[in-house]
């Protein structure tokens, strides 16, 4: 079933859980984190990057996502992530979103504020809750952090916007990771404190798994995983075509990538304890 962001985020925060949310790119890489919830019961958020938006591939999927959801004996949510405009943002609304990342943390802090209360503004004059950032997770990676999301600053910018959860820099960031980081748990923990509302996890390839246990624990509500999600489905493509038996037939060429993408699901719904909670 189709729901919106702070639908299935009520849910894991009723549950003490973490939705998983899989930045997906075409039918097959979505068709196997459906079949992955479908099997493990658990609530989804199938999620694409701006630029698919931005691209006529953003048209074609975004079908493709709200008939899945549609169809989906769990709830699952499509949503916009890190929209980096209204563009952006009133296109994924056009094709169906029923949640919203609007990543303002490129701007200053009263700027990114601002930017970030008018888009709430207009996602909630159609009901669709808004997911904010604050530290920016797009400038980090292993050798250069950038500086970490501050508590109050998150207080005062959760009150002034009305985001319905906020993703956070807290050690985490985007790709694989060339060492594994350490997030800063008593950090969720107070922003969590004194923001009130859900956190959003993101850059989960490669975080080690009792980091998102402890992560969870102290608050984080989403957990977005993409890098994992490309690797499984480039894997499955390549045993697809090592496998002596395979067929050019496009369809039966992409059911390995469907598995791998669906086997990938599962360890991750596994791993932020969502299984069995649809
Ligand atoms: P990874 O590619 O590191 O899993 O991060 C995905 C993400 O956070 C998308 O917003």
């Amino acid at each position: 079933m189709l729901v919106n962001l702070k639908q299935i985020i009520d849910m894991a925060e009723k549950g003490g859980f973490c939705v998983p949310a899989f930045n997906v790119y075409n039918m097959e890489s979505a068709m196997g984190v459906i079949n992955a919830a479908e099997e493990a019961k658990a609530p989804v958020i199938l999620q694409i990057y701006p630029r698919l938006i931005n691209e006529d591939v953003g048209f074609y999927l975004s079908h493709v996502l709200v008939a899945a959801a549609r169809k989906a004996s769990v709830p699952v949510c499509y949503h916009l992530d890190h929209g980096p405009s209204e563009i952006e943002v009133q296109r994924a609304l056009r094709t169906g979103a029923t949640g919203i990342m609007y990543d303002g943390s490129v701007h200053p802090f009263e700027e990114n504020i601002a930017k970030t209360k008018h888009i709430v503004d207009i996602c909630s004059a159609v009901g669709v809750p808004v997911e904010g950032e604050l530290g920016h997770i797009g400038s980090v990676n292993d050798e250069v952090m950038d500086e970490f999301t501050d508590p109050d600053a998150a207080a005062e910018f959760v009150k002034e916007t009305g985001v319905c959860c906020l993703a956070v820099l807290i050690g985490n960031a985007h790709g694989h990771y060339k060492k594994p980081p350490c997030l800063d748990i008593d950090r969720v923990k107070a922003i969590r404190e004194k923001a009130g509302i859900p956190l959003v996890l993101h850059g989960g390839s490669g975080i080690p798994d009792e980091q998102v246990k402890a992560a969870i624990k102290a608050g984080v509500r989403k957990m977005n995983i993409g890098t994992d999600v490309c690797c499984a489905f480039a894997k499955g493509t390549l045993d697809s075509l090592n496998d002596p038996n395979r067929s050019i037939a496009i369809d039966i060429f992409m059911k390995k990538p469907i598995e791998a993408v669906k086997n990938l699901a599962l360890d991750k719904i596994r791993l932020v304890e969502a299984y069995g909670k649809a």
